[in-house]
């Protein structure tokens, strides 16, 4: 019988975003080999290059040519030179959207030789996802500048909470501390946001409701960043929207092992469309050509696609391959504080699996 195969599109993007790409690719064609299934990978050169060589992140059937894979892997986009708003609302945010790929998952957990602050903390008390709002919110096109450069000068930005929105996602967090420790906390600011947020929280208490079995508590977004660095062990599964989960997962992610070892996966959870997986980073373009950027992150990203795909034994295989190297601690790139390239991680993560 043939294979089991998967087609999967591959936007490495720009900067760091390659290097780690091909090291993914390395390490999940590894575990397809091992588990008995493969991965055709097609790749698209959608990025802020192209973007200076034709003035579009994507050509203009980027989307419909996107739309018949199984799933899409993602570098990373954002190049000095090219506007960051650009590169997001030029690729990442229509992919999101036009996918509809509302939950943004962001699992966070302590991993063995990390540098973080919190690295003499053990992996059970340090261990939460962050489901961020991926599709509305703060990350609006309304509003506009008004009396530019007069002294009347003002700007309006507006915020778009939808109840179907703000409702699935909130659901989809209950589901999944079904799956976890039975708790979710909602990232919230109703005290100053008073329009918007006033509304999550009734349609948090709404759904809550729903699931007696699971405990459901409100923690303001500013104290709620103050607890994950002082108390995490209080925290599993926590719900936020788009700009608050954006930013609590950067921070989660340096609390525990740094930018380089943190996941995100973009998931349409009917699977009408490839959900799309990341690595939370940027391009880095500090870094950028170095061959020294930690592949880790993105690795972890490719074991999220495995897991989406139904592929649990190989992705739980790279999750362990992960761990073992950098407990070992032979190879680490410079920000593990050693001195290995990406190519040298990413080798040894896939001889491990
Ligand atoms: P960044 O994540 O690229 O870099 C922040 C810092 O973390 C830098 O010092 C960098 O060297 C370090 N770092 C990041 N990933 C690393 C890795 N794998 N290994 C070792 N060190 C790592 O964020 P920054 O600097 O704010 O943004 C740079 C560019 O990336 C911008 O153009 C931005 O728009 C874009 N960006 C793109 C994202 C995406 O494609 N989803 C997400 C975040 C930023
Ligand atoms: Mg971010």
């Amino acid at each position: 019988a043939p294979v089991r195969t998967y087609e999967i599109a591959t936007i490495p993007g720009d900067g760091i975003g390659v290097d780690v790409t091909v090291e993914a690719r390395r390490v999940l064609d590894a575990a397809a080999a091992e588990h008995g299934f493969a991965l055709r990978w097609t790749e698209f050169d959608y990025s802020c290059e192209r973007y200076s060589d034709t003035g579009a992140m994507m050509p203009e059937d980027g989307v419909s040519t996107l739309s018949g894979f199984d799933s899409i892997l993602l570098g990373a986009v954002g190049f000095p030179g090219v506007p960051d708003h650009v590169s997001l609302w030029g690729l990442l945010i229509p992919l999101r959207r036009a996918f509809s790929q509302y939950v943004n998952l962001r699992p966070v957990r302590l991993l063995p030789g990390t540098t973080s602050v919190l690295a003499n903390r053990t992996a059970d008390e340090l261990e939460m996802v962050i489901v961020r709002e991926n599709s509305e919110g703060e990350y609006s096109t309304l509003g506009g500048r008004h009396n530019q450069g007069q002294p009347g000068e003002f700007v309006l930005q507006e915020s778009v909470f939808t109840r179907v929105g703000v409702e699935r996602i909130i659901r989809y967090a209950f589901e999944l501390a079904r799956t976890r420790s039975k708790r979710v906390c909602s990232a919230t600011k109703s005290n100053g946001i008073i329009h918007t947020m006033p509304f999550w929280d009734e349609v948090f208490e709404l759904v809550a409701a729903e699931y007696p079995d699971v405990a459901a508590e409100q923690c303001h977004i500013d104290a709620l960043a103050a607890r994950v660095v002082q108390q995490p062990e209080r925290l599993d599964v926590i719900v936020a929207s788009n700009l608050f989960g954006d930013i609590l997962s950067d921070l989660a992610a340096a609390v525990t092992g740094g930018l380089g070892m943190a996941p995100s996966g973009n998931i349409n959870p009917e699977r009408t469309h490839p959900s799309m997986f990341e690595a939370v980073h940027g391009s880095a373009p500090d870094i950028a050509g170095k061959g020294i950027a930690n592949p880790v992150a993105q690795i972890l990203a490719g074991a999220m696609m495995l897991e989406h795909l139904g592929e649990t034994e190989a992705a739980r295989a790279v999750d362990a391959a992960v761990e073992k190297v950098l407990a070992e601690g032979r190879v680490a790139t410079p920000d593990l504080g050693g001195e290995a390239t990406t190519e040298q991680l990413g080798t040894a993560i896939a001889e491990a699996v």
